[in-house]
């Protein structure tokens, strides 16, 4: 018998040393090779007997076996794997050989999503198998993979890295369609949703992790909004998806009173409803919203004189029933205490808030973070970030960046990319490990958002 955690370790140490160097051999014959320098670098020798050791049929082998061919003479001697780690492919090894295409599939559905996308990359077998229809429905069946952080490692360019709390890893990818990194984002399920932050009129629907996109028409309301919230909620058993946008505009000539507009893509209609037009006295929305059980929630800002304490509120607007005239400061909900900022998210259906608390004598001034759950109209305190972990960030603002789903929640600052991550379920904090990429400049700042990576969802 197998013992199937040895099986299990020995295919994920195989593929992150196999797929860096099939990836370079299929790239340039003059690349150097790139090594995962925690699990010791392989040799050239044992490589080769590696993959003597593989199916020989696969198209791609003998293009690889050409490059070789030239490119050893570039190669450094290596130092041999570690004892453990050559084990552990050796084992990997056979076991591919000798297990049939059902066993091995159930082996690879076990496997982190970041090592799925790889293991495709190792053979042609292995390919077929993990991009059939019947592996990625039986993959999506699986409890939903942890939420990834994509952050921005630059202010003008869209490109990052997204860190994954399951192989404690940073990933280079590459977002489609986004431009910059200030574009509006939200996400669901799989599916992450871009708007442009300038004419507000691109909107795109994606699946970062298998790059398929599509494009929404133009959305309805005021061409120019002084601010505007985007949210998208998908429907896991029919793949439909609602997104929505939140329009606030000054009236003209007049301080305190806003025109709100709520617009809804309905992904089965193809088209957008605008569901509500109001004024708001005293308050405008933001752009911080989200969509948990059919209920879109948003944050409120004082716009001051309405002598209200708190520069905060939350309005619950119910998408199913789409009450037209309903007086959105009837669900007007009081944020708990006086924040320095809120950012709302959906863990498993139910609303979240992770706020900065602000010093008592200088409310704007930051003091500590502190995170809510709603419960009807009620804030239930589910935690406090221990003053180590609020400490670590170094310097941290009154704004910072916090999204999450599933039940991780990750926080940054936007003055660094340290990343703090809080499992609900566990109620642990722990930091990620260190991005790839440093601040370089005072003013480099980051940012990001969460998603869920999933292969088998498209928009
Ligand atoms: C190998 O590389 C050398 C130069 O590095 C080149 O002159 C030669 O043609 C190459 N041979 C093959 C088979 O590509
Ligand atoms: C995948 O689903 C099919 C039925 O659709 C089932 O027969 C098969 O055993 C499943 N495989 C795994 C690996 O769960
Ligand atoms: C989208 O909104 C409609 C109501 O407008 C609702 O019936 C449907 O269930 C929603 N779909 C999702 C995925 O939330
Ligand atoms: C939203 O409205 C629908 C229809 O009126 C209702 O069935 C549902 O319970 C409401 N949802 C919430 C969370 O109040």
């Amino acid at each position: 018998m197998f013992c199937f955690s040895r099986i299990r370790s020995g295919l994920l140490a195989f593929i992150d040393i196999f797929v860096p160097f099939s990836r370079c051999f299929e790239q340039s014959k003059k690349t150097h090779l790139f090594f995962d320098t925690k699990r010791g670098v392989l040799s050239y020798q044992r490589f080769l007997q590696i993959f003597l050791m593989m199916e020989a049929e696969t198209s791609w082998v003998s293009h690889c076996f050409d490059n070789i061919e030239n490119d050893s003479v570039e190669f450094d001697p290596f130092l041999e794997l570690k004892d453990e780690s050559s084990k552990e492919i050796a084992a990997a090894v056979s076991v591919d050989l000798i297990l049939p295409d059902d066993l091995l599939e159930r082996i690879l559905t076990c496997l982190p999503v970041a090592s799925i996308f790889r293991a495709g990359c190792v053979c042609k077998r292995w390919h077929e198998i993990v991009s059939s229809k019947r592996f990625l429905r039986n993959f999506s069946c699986l409890p939903s993979q942890k939420p990834w952080y994509f952050m921005f490692t630059s202010s003008d360019e869209p490109v990052g890295y997204a860190y994954d709390p399951i192989l404690r890893k940073w990933h280079g990818i590459d977002l489609p369609c986004i431009e910059r990194s200030n574009w509006f984002i939200a996400s669901s399920c799989g599916l992450v949703c871009f708007m442009d932050s300038d004419s507000r009129s691109r909107l795109y629907v994606c699946n970062p992790i298998a790059k398929c996109f599509k494009g929404l028409d133009e959305p309805p309301g005021p061409k120019f909004s002084d601010y505007s919230a985007l949210a998208i909620s998908v429907n896991r058993v029919s793949r439909s998806y609602n997104a929505s946008i939140i329009k606030s505009k000054q009236v003209p000539g007049d301080f305190f009173q806003w025109d709100l507009s709520i617009h809804v893509y309905n992904s089965e209609t193809m088209s957008w409803v605008t569901t509500l037009t109001e004024v708001l006295t005293g308050w405008r929305a933001g752009d911080e919203s989200v969509i948990c059980d059919g209920v879109l929630y948003f944050l409120i800002y004082s716009t001051g004189g309405g002598g209200s304490e708190n520069r905060h509120g939350l309005i619950a607007y119910n998408l199913t029933s789409q009450l037209s005239h309903s007086l959105l400061m009837r669900s007007f909900i009081p944020v708990p205490c006086s924040l320095t900022c809120g950012r709302l998210m959906n863990l498993k259906e139910k609303l979240l808030m992770v706020g900065g608390i602000g010093k008592q004598d200088r409310p704007d001034i930051i003091k500590g973070i502190r995170i809510w759950s709603l419960n009807g109209k009620e804030w239930q305190e589910i935690a406090r970030m221990p003053h180590c972990f609020f400490q670590g960030f170094g310097e941290i603002d009154e704004v910072f960046a916090s999204s999450g789903t599933d039940d991780l929640i990750y926080i940054q600052s936007y003055g660094g990319p340290t990343l703090l991550v809080f499992d609900v379920n566990l109620r642990e904090w722990k930091w990620s490990q260190k991005c790839p990429v440093s601040k370089r400049f005072p003013l480099h700042l980051f940012t990001g958002f969460c998603f869920e990576p999933r292969l088998e969802i498209a928009p």
